[in-house]
């Protein structure tokens, strides 16, 4: 069975003031809730405080970005150990606002991957497609490049592609009020389950697939009902603590129903 999984990407929003704000709330109106693992992405700058401020909640830390190197001469990187080292668990990896604004390949993608699972942190890999891919029917193939970018030749033994999370991010959806809808969804990531499992066949069932894009408390069911969607990527409605509280609520309260 895999746990559903809702992570927050604050994106650059937040000081480390309003950070620590945030958290004096969110974790009081989460209390309670199990069976989802609840995972906040702040700024680089706001790392360190919250793996202070959440160590007796059930929140965990994930951070947004990371370089593929231990150590080393890059001005202005952090190091997959550093992020360990302060208690992250989860990273973003290949986000599509670092492919077009920052250059990110698949080849780069590839080297993040490969680098956070060797350092022990868990890869959420964004993959999706733009709204041109979309409308000349290329999603499939686009994400099928995405993923194989990423993943090929990675030593992937069982415990470690099941360390992997895939994030099906439509470009199209990201900030725009407009989210697919949850059947255009559940058949992608049912495509990308099938990609897993002409690959790895028996491990398949066990990585969890999220969708990201205009989620909020109003449409998450949509997607976390569906069989191969295990949670959601977060940005917009993860901001306000309320609205991100209620929406695990809106995963929490499906769950028992
Ligand atoms: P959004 O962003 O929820 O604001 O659309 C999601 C994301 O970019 O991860």
């Amino acid at each position: 069975m895999r746990e559903k999984l809702i992570v927050a990407n604050w994106k650059m929003n937040k000081t480390p003031l309003e950070a620590e704000e945030f958290m004096q709330h969110f974790p009081k109106e989460v209390k309670g809730i199990s069976g989802i693992e609840m995972v906040i992405c702040p700024p680089f700058t706001s790392l360190v405080q919250l793996a202070t401020l959440m160590r007796d909640t059930a929140l965990m830390l994930g951070a947004q970005n990371m370089h593929w190197e231990k150590e080393g001469a890059y001005t202005g990187e952090i190091s997959p150990l550093m992020l360990k080292e302060i208690g992250v668990k989860y990273v973003i990896i290949g986000h599509s606002e670092r492919r077009k604004y920052f250059g990110e390949n698949n080849a780069i993608i590839h080297k993040k991957t490969t680098a956070a699972l060797n350092c022990g942190l868990i890869p959420i890999l964004c993959l999706g497609e733009n709204s041109e891919e979309r409308r000349s029917k290329e999603t499939e193939k686009v994400l099928k490049k995405q993923l194989f970018g990423a993943l090929d030749e990675i030593d992937l033994e069982e415990e470690k592609l099941c360390n992997i999370v895939l994030a099906y991010e439509p470009v199209w959806a990201i900030g725009t009020g407009t989210p697919a809808s949850g059947d255009e969804a559940a058949e992608v990531a049912g495509y990308l389950r099938s990609l897993l499992k002409e690959k790895w066949s028996a491990l398949a069932g066990n990585v969890r697939i999220l969708y990201g894009g205009s989620v909020n408390r109003e449409n998450i069911s949509e997607f976390t009902g569906k069989k191969d969607i295990d949670g959601a990527l977060v940005g917009g409605s993860s901001l306000k603590e309320s609205s991100f509280a209620g929406l695990i609520k809106a995963v929490f309260n499906e769950g028992r129903s």
